[in-house]
């Protein structure tokens, strides 16, 4: 196939500022569709992009434009349930993250797409990137031993979004369509809850990649600070081989002051510090050898379009994906573990669905 028909469910921040344009600029790529159930958002991308196939409707649109491939870009509550729509309807699906909010309804997916052989990934910018294919390779090789211990962390300017509003970091993300709804990320009915979906969600789906890990048991802490989500997650994981790892992070990172993003792993035999922000890989060997990859500018080191792309790729040419749907599936088993531990004040099993191991 040279080119692949992709709709996109959900014209709102994301899929206008990156979505969109990364596909409309892709030969490989034909936007067939976009719907969205807010007229608004359908006028601003027939203004903006001069599109016109608009549905406000999903599943109207899977049955008249029968796409190749569709790119979700919804508030979190409805993942689960378009994304099941668009497998049934016999779709290749990329969605967004976090996957889903419960671990159920994640395996749910993956088992829809094995079952009708479809493509399945998810939208993880920083898994498409050089560094995370190196750590990955080194692991894989053996180079540090076994994994031991893994410490990650995610400092991140999204409080605003949070806050429920927004229009406060119009200056710092420009928003050339629109912003995020107030409530995509504040409301906890349609949000499923704050920093952990919104950004633990990243640090786990690179780590889990990197790592090949998989979460057995989970312990988390998550203050609000006066939100109606959480604002600062640490979560305490033991994985499947021993190992054990902690995750932070806080969303209250100010514009103009340092983020930071960070996967540490140790293993038996060396360690690996991965650094997306500000771009940096360095891999330290027991025997005192030190390999230093070069560093990436900000668009290598969180490459956006790539994962629109990726799907694309996927359907026209099969190439893989540093993302797929099972990876996404094993980082919300580790959120969804990590919220009911935060709200019981117990560890939590990871539950298991009845689904192989994945092959991460
Ligand atoms: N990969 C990344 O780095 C990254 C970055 C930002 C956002 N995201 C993800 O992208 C997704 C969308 O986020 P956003 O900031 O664009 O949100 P948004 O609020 O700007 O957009 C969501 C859009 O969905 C529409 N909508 C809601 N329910 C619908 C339905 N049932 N059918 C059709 N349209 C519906 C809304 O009208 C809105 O226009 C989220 O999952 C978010 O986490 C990913």
């Amino acid at each position: 196939m040279d080119r692949a028909r992709v709709a996109v469910i959900g014209a709102g921040w994301w899929a206008t500022q990156f979505h969109l344009p990364s596909l409309l600029s892709y030969p490989a790529a034909e936007v067939v569709a976009v719907v969205d159930t807010n007229p608004a958002k359908l006028k601003a991308v027939k203004e903006h992009f001069g599109l016109d196939n608009l549905f406000a409707d999903h599943r109207e649109m899977l049955r008249k434009v029968k796409p190749d491939g569709v790119i979700v870009a919804l508030p979190h509550a409805f993942h689960y349930s378009v994304g099941r729509d668009v497998l049934d309807a016999g779709v290749n699906l990329m969605m967004e993250k976090p996957f889903t909010l419960k671990s159920h309804d994640a395996w749910d997916l993956v088992r829809r797409a094995r079952e009708r052989d479809l493509i399945l990934t998810v939208g993880y910018p920083w898994n498409h990137t050089s560094h995370a294919h190196s750590a990955r390779e080194a692991v894989r090789a053996g180079s540090i031993g076994e994994i031991q211990m893994v410490s990650c962390l995610f400092a991140s300017m999204v409080i605003e979004y949070l806050r429920g509003n927004p229009e406060a970091y119009r200056s710092s993300f420009e928003f050339p369509v629109t912003g995020p709804g107030e409530q995509t990320y504040s409301d906890p009915a349609i949000a499923g809850g704050g920093q952990g979906h919104l950004q633990v969600t990243h640090l786990a789906g690179l780590m889990l990649w990197v790592t090949g890990l998989r979460p057995a048991e989970v312990f988390a802490f998550m203050e609000k600070y006066g939100l109606q989500v959480d604002l600062v997650d640490a979560i305490a994981v033991r994985f499947d081989n021993g190992a054990v790892g902690a995750l932070a992070s806080d969303g209250a990172i100010a514009p103009g002051q340092r983020q930071d993003h960070e996967i540490r792993i140790y293993g038996s035999a060396g360690s690996i510090i991965l650094t997306p922000i500000p771009g940096e890989l360095s891999i330290h060997l027991a025997d005192g050898e030190v390999r230093n990859f070069p560093a990436l500018d900000s668009a290598e080191s969180y490459p956006e379009s790539a994962t629109s792309r990726n799907l694309v790729d996927m359907i026209t040419r099969g190439v893989g994906t540093p993302a797929p749907g099972e990876l996404g599936a094993v980082a919300v088993d580790l959120l969804d573990a990590a919220y009911r531990s935060a709200e019981t004040g117990q560890k939590v099993l990871v539950s298991r669905h009845d689904m192989p191991a994945p092959v991460l």
